[in-house]
C-alpha cells in the first residue's frame, strides 16, 4: 500500500473455501489492509450493512448467492463498495454480465496475489467509478488491464468483450507500442481458454527450419541432434492461445503449414508421420500493412484470410489523445508502487505537456517516461521538469514570450541536465565534466528545478 492511500483500507473476502479466505486475509492484512473474511454471502452481508468496505472481493459462485445477487445486495447496503469478482474459468460469461451490472473488476482463477493487490489499488483510487449505472449508461475506461477512454478503444473493448468467448482467429493490428500482446492476452484471459496457456511466439526471431521446428516439435531422429521428441509451441498450448508476433515475418513455407493446421486442426511434427490434433486458438499481430505484402507477394492471402476473421485495429497513441492522462495516471501509481515509493501527484504542466507530444513509440514510450520520472524524481510531484530533455523541450505548441530562450540556452539545459544524470546525479562530477564551478551548476540546477529539497 502506497503513503497516499487512504489509512488503513478496509477490505473483505467472502469465498466459500475457508483457505482462500484464510490465505487472501492473511496476504492483504501484510499489506497493511483492515481485513476480514467470510465464508457465507449472508454473514458478508450483514456484516457490510454495519460497517461497509471500501473493496469487497468475492468469488462468483457460493452456496448461498451468485455474483449477481451479491451485486446487486452491495448495490443497495454500500453502494460505495467497490466489488471485485473471482470466477472459475467456466465462468466468464457470467462475469462479463456482471461487469456489466457494475463490478468494478473481475479476475480469473488462478491468480497471483500481484494482480490482486493492482487490482483492490485501482479500485481505492477510482472513487465513485463503479456503480450498476455505469456499465450501463457510460463507457468504462478500463477493461482487463487496457486503458482507454477514447472512442476507439472503447469500441476495442466491446470487440473483445464479442469475440474473446468464440474460438476464431483474430489479427490485431497497429504500431509498436499500442498495446497489441496486451490485447491478445486480453482476448484469452477472458476467454475459456484462459486456464489454458497463452504462449506467445515471435515469427520474426527464427531461420524457416528453427521456426517449424519451435512451432511443430519433432520427433525424436528427425535430425541430427534430435534426440528425442520435442513438444512445439502449437501442442503445448493445447486448448489455449497462441500469439504469432510480428506474423508479417513468417516464411511463407511457414505459412503454407500453418494454413494447413488451421484448416486440418493436425499437425506432423518434425520427422512425424503420425498426425496430432490440435486445438488452439490464434492471435496474430502486426504492425506492417498485409495488404500491401500480398500484393508484393511476400504473405499468402489464403493465409491471411484465415487468420483475419475478426480483426483488431488499434490507433496510434497520438490519434487517441484523451487517453493520454488516464494512462498517465495508471502508470503513476503502477510504477510507483512497483518501486516502493509513495505515488506522486501529476501537475498540470507535466500532463500537459505529455499531451502535446506525439509519442512515436506509442503507450510503451509513454510507460518509459512515466517510469524514468519516477525513478528520478525526488518530490512528491511530477512536474515537467521530470521529462527527459527532448520532450521537455520538444514543445513546439507557441511558447510565451518569457518562456522563450534562445535555442542556445536550451541547448545549455539540455546538455546539464543529461550529464547531471550520467554522473548518477552527481553535482562534484557534474561540474567537473562540464567544466563550470559547482556553484554555477548548482544556479542552474535551481533554474530547472532539479534540486531536490535537503
Ligand atoms: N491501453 C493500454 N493500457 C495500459 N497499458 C498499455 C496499453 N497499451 C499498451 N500498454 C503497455 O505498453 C507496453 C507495450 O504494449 P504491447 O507490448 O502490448 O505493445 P505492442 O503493440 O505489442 O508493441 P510491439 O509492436 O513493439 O511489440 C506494455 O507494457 C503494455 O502493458
Ligand atoms: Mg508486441
Amino acid at each position: 500500500m502506497s503513503d497516499n492511500a487512504p489509512p488503513k483500507p478496509r477490505v473483505y473476502i467472502l469465498d466459500d473455501e475457508i483457505v482462500t479466505v484464510r490465505r487472501l486475509v492473511q496476504a492483504l492484512a501484510k499489506d497493511g489492509c483492515e481485513v476480514e473474511g467470510f465464508i457465507s454471502a449472508g454473514e458478508a452481508m450483514s456484516r457490510i450493512a454495519e460497517h461497509p468496505p471500501e473493496v469487497l472481493v468475492t468469488d462468483v459462485r457460493l452456496a448461498d448467492a451468485d455474483g449477481m445477487e451479491i451485486l446487486q445486495r452491495v448495490g443497495m447496503l454500500a453502494p460505495q463498495t467497490k466489488v471485485i469478482l473471482m470466477t472459475g474459468y467456466a465462468a466468464v460469461d457470467h462475469a462479463v454480465q456482471a461487469m456489466k451490472a457494475g463490478a468494478f473488476h473481475y479476475l480469473a482463477k488462478p491468480f497471483k496475489l500481484e494482480e490482486l493487490r493492482n487490482t483492490i489499488n485501482d479500485a481505492l483510487r477510482y472513487p465513485g467509478k463503479s456503480g450498476p449505472d455505469l456499465a450501463d449508461t457510460g463507457p468504462v475506461d478500463r477493461f482487463a488491464g487496457i486503458i482507454g477512454g477514447s472512442p476507439a478503444m472503447q469500441e476495442i473493448f466491446k470487440t473483445i468483450r464479442q469475440i474473446a468467448p468464440l474460438n476464431c482467429n483474430v489479427l490485431i493490428q497497429g504500431e509498436s507500442g499500442t498495446g497489441k500482446e496486451l490485447v491478445a492476452r486480453a482476448l484469452h484471459h477472458t476467454s475459456d481458454r484462459a486456464q489454458h496457456p497463452f504462449i506467445p511466439f515471435n515469427c520474426g526471431a527464427f531461420s524457416e527450419e528453427l521456426v517449424a521446428n519451435e512451432l511443430f516439435g519433432h520427433e525424436k531422429g528427425a535430425f541430427t541432434g534430435a534426440v528425442s521428441t520435442k513438444l512445439g509451441l502449437l501442442e503445448a498450448a493445447q486448448g489455449g492461445t497462441v500469439f504469432l508476433d510480428e506474423v508479417g515475418e513468417m516464411p511463407i513455407p511457414m505459412q503454407i503449414k500453418l494454413l494447413r493446421v488451421i484448416q486440418e486442426r493436425t499437425l506432423l511434427r518434425v520427422g512425424g508421420v503420425a498426425p496430432v490434433s490440435i486445438n488452439v486458438r490464434l492471435i496474430a499481430a502486426t504492425n506492417r500493412d498485409i495488404d500491401k505484402m500480398i500484393a508484393a507477394g511476400e504473405f499468402r492471402q489464403d493465409f491471411f484470410y484465415r487468420l483475419k476473421v475478426v480483426m483488431i485495429n488499434i490507433p496510434p497513441l497520438r490519434k487517441r489523445q484523451e487517453d493520454i492522462p488516464l494512462l498517465v495516471d495508471h502508470f503513476v501509481t503502477l510504477i510507483a508502487t512497483q518501486f516502493g515509493k509513495p505515488v506522486p501527484e501529476v501537475a498540470a504542466d507535466f500532463s500537459a505537456m505529455l499531451s502535446a507530444y506525439s509519442f512515436p513509440g506509442n503507450v510503451r514510450e509513454l510507460q518509459n517516461i512515466v517510469e524514468r520520472a519516477i525513478a528520478l524524481s525526488r518530490e512528491p510531484v511530477l512536474t515537467a521538469r521530470d521529462l527527459p530533455p527532448d520532450i521537455f523541450f520538444a514543445e513546439t505548441q507557441p511558447i510565451p514570450p518569457e518562456k522563450a530562450a534562445s535555442h542556445l540556452k536550451v541547448l545549455e539545459q539540455e546538455h546539464i541536465v543529461d550529464m547531471y544524470r550520467r554522473t548518477g546525479f552527481n553535482q562534484t562530477e557534474t561540474a567537473r565534466q562540464l567544466g563550470i564551478s559547482r556553484t554555477t551548476l548548482w544556479r542552474r540546477l535551481k533554474d530547472l528545478n532539479l534540486l531536490s529539497e535537503k
